[in-house]
């Protein structure tokens, strides 16, 4: 049985990775924004397509506009960080993009109109990765699933009903864990830490 199973799961795996490659492909054309105009290489994702956690993040910065691969700068690494502190695996446990897939100059927020024009590619890989938990780092992607207004200090940590199927939490962005050392109770680094324990555990709940 354990062997159908896993049978199963490469085969969802490869359909999914397949599928994926499309939607890139259509995505290394686009130009249905200027910041087509401006990027060195699209910024698709990064991670594991069978991966039960995906993480979404803002928009690329310099480094992941050189690379082609999300969160690799500054933020990126203390990312890395802090996934390894609570036990995940960013290769294995998670599958990393943004809301925006082109580096938008001098890293400003992403506009609604190119949030908008790349939706589809967001939308996209959500439906094929189809995660059991999502993670949305930051107010840019917290926003944008769920209105122009909300806080991240008052969202993060909780479990939101957005999607049937899968739970979606809110957590810091590491850009702003930079800007913000103390690792104190009640600190954002705190927070962050028991955020990504919590998802750690309900993985676990999940693996059972
Ligand atoms: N910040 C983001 O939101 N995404 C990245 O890929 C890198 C930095």
């Amino acid at each position: 049985m354990d062997h159908l199973l896993t049978a199963i799961n490469c085969r969802n795996t490869e359909i999914k990775i397949a599928s994926l490659k499309e939607l890139k492909n259509v995505c290394e054309q686009c130009m249905a924004c200027d910041l087509g105009k401006t990027r060195t290489s699209i910024v698709f994702s990064d991670g594991f397509a069978g991966a039960p956690v995906m993480l979404i993040g803002e928009a690329p910065g310099a480094d992941e506009d050189a690379t082609g691969i999300p969160f690799v700068g500054r933020a990126g690494q203390l990312l890395n960080q802090f996934l390894a502190d609570a036990g995940l695996d960013r290769k294995k446990d998670l599958y990393i993009c943004n809301t925006i897939k082109c580096r938008p100059p001098q890293n400003r927020i992403p506009t609604n109109e190119e949030k908008l024009a790349c939706s589809a590619y967001l939308f996209g890989q959500i439906s094929i990765i189809k995660p059991r938990i999502i993670l949305l780092c930051g107010s840019t992607a917290a926003q944008t699933f769920i209105n122009q207004e909300i806080k991240i200090s008052t969202i993060r940590g909780k479990w939101l009903n957005i999607f049937e199927d899968i739970d979606v939490m809110a957590i810091f962005h590491p850009s702003y864990l930079l800007r913000n050392h103390s690792t104190e109770p009640g600190s954002p680094r705190w927070l962050m830490k028991k955020d990504l324990e919590t998802v750690k555990n309900r993985l676990q709940e999940i693996d059972n």
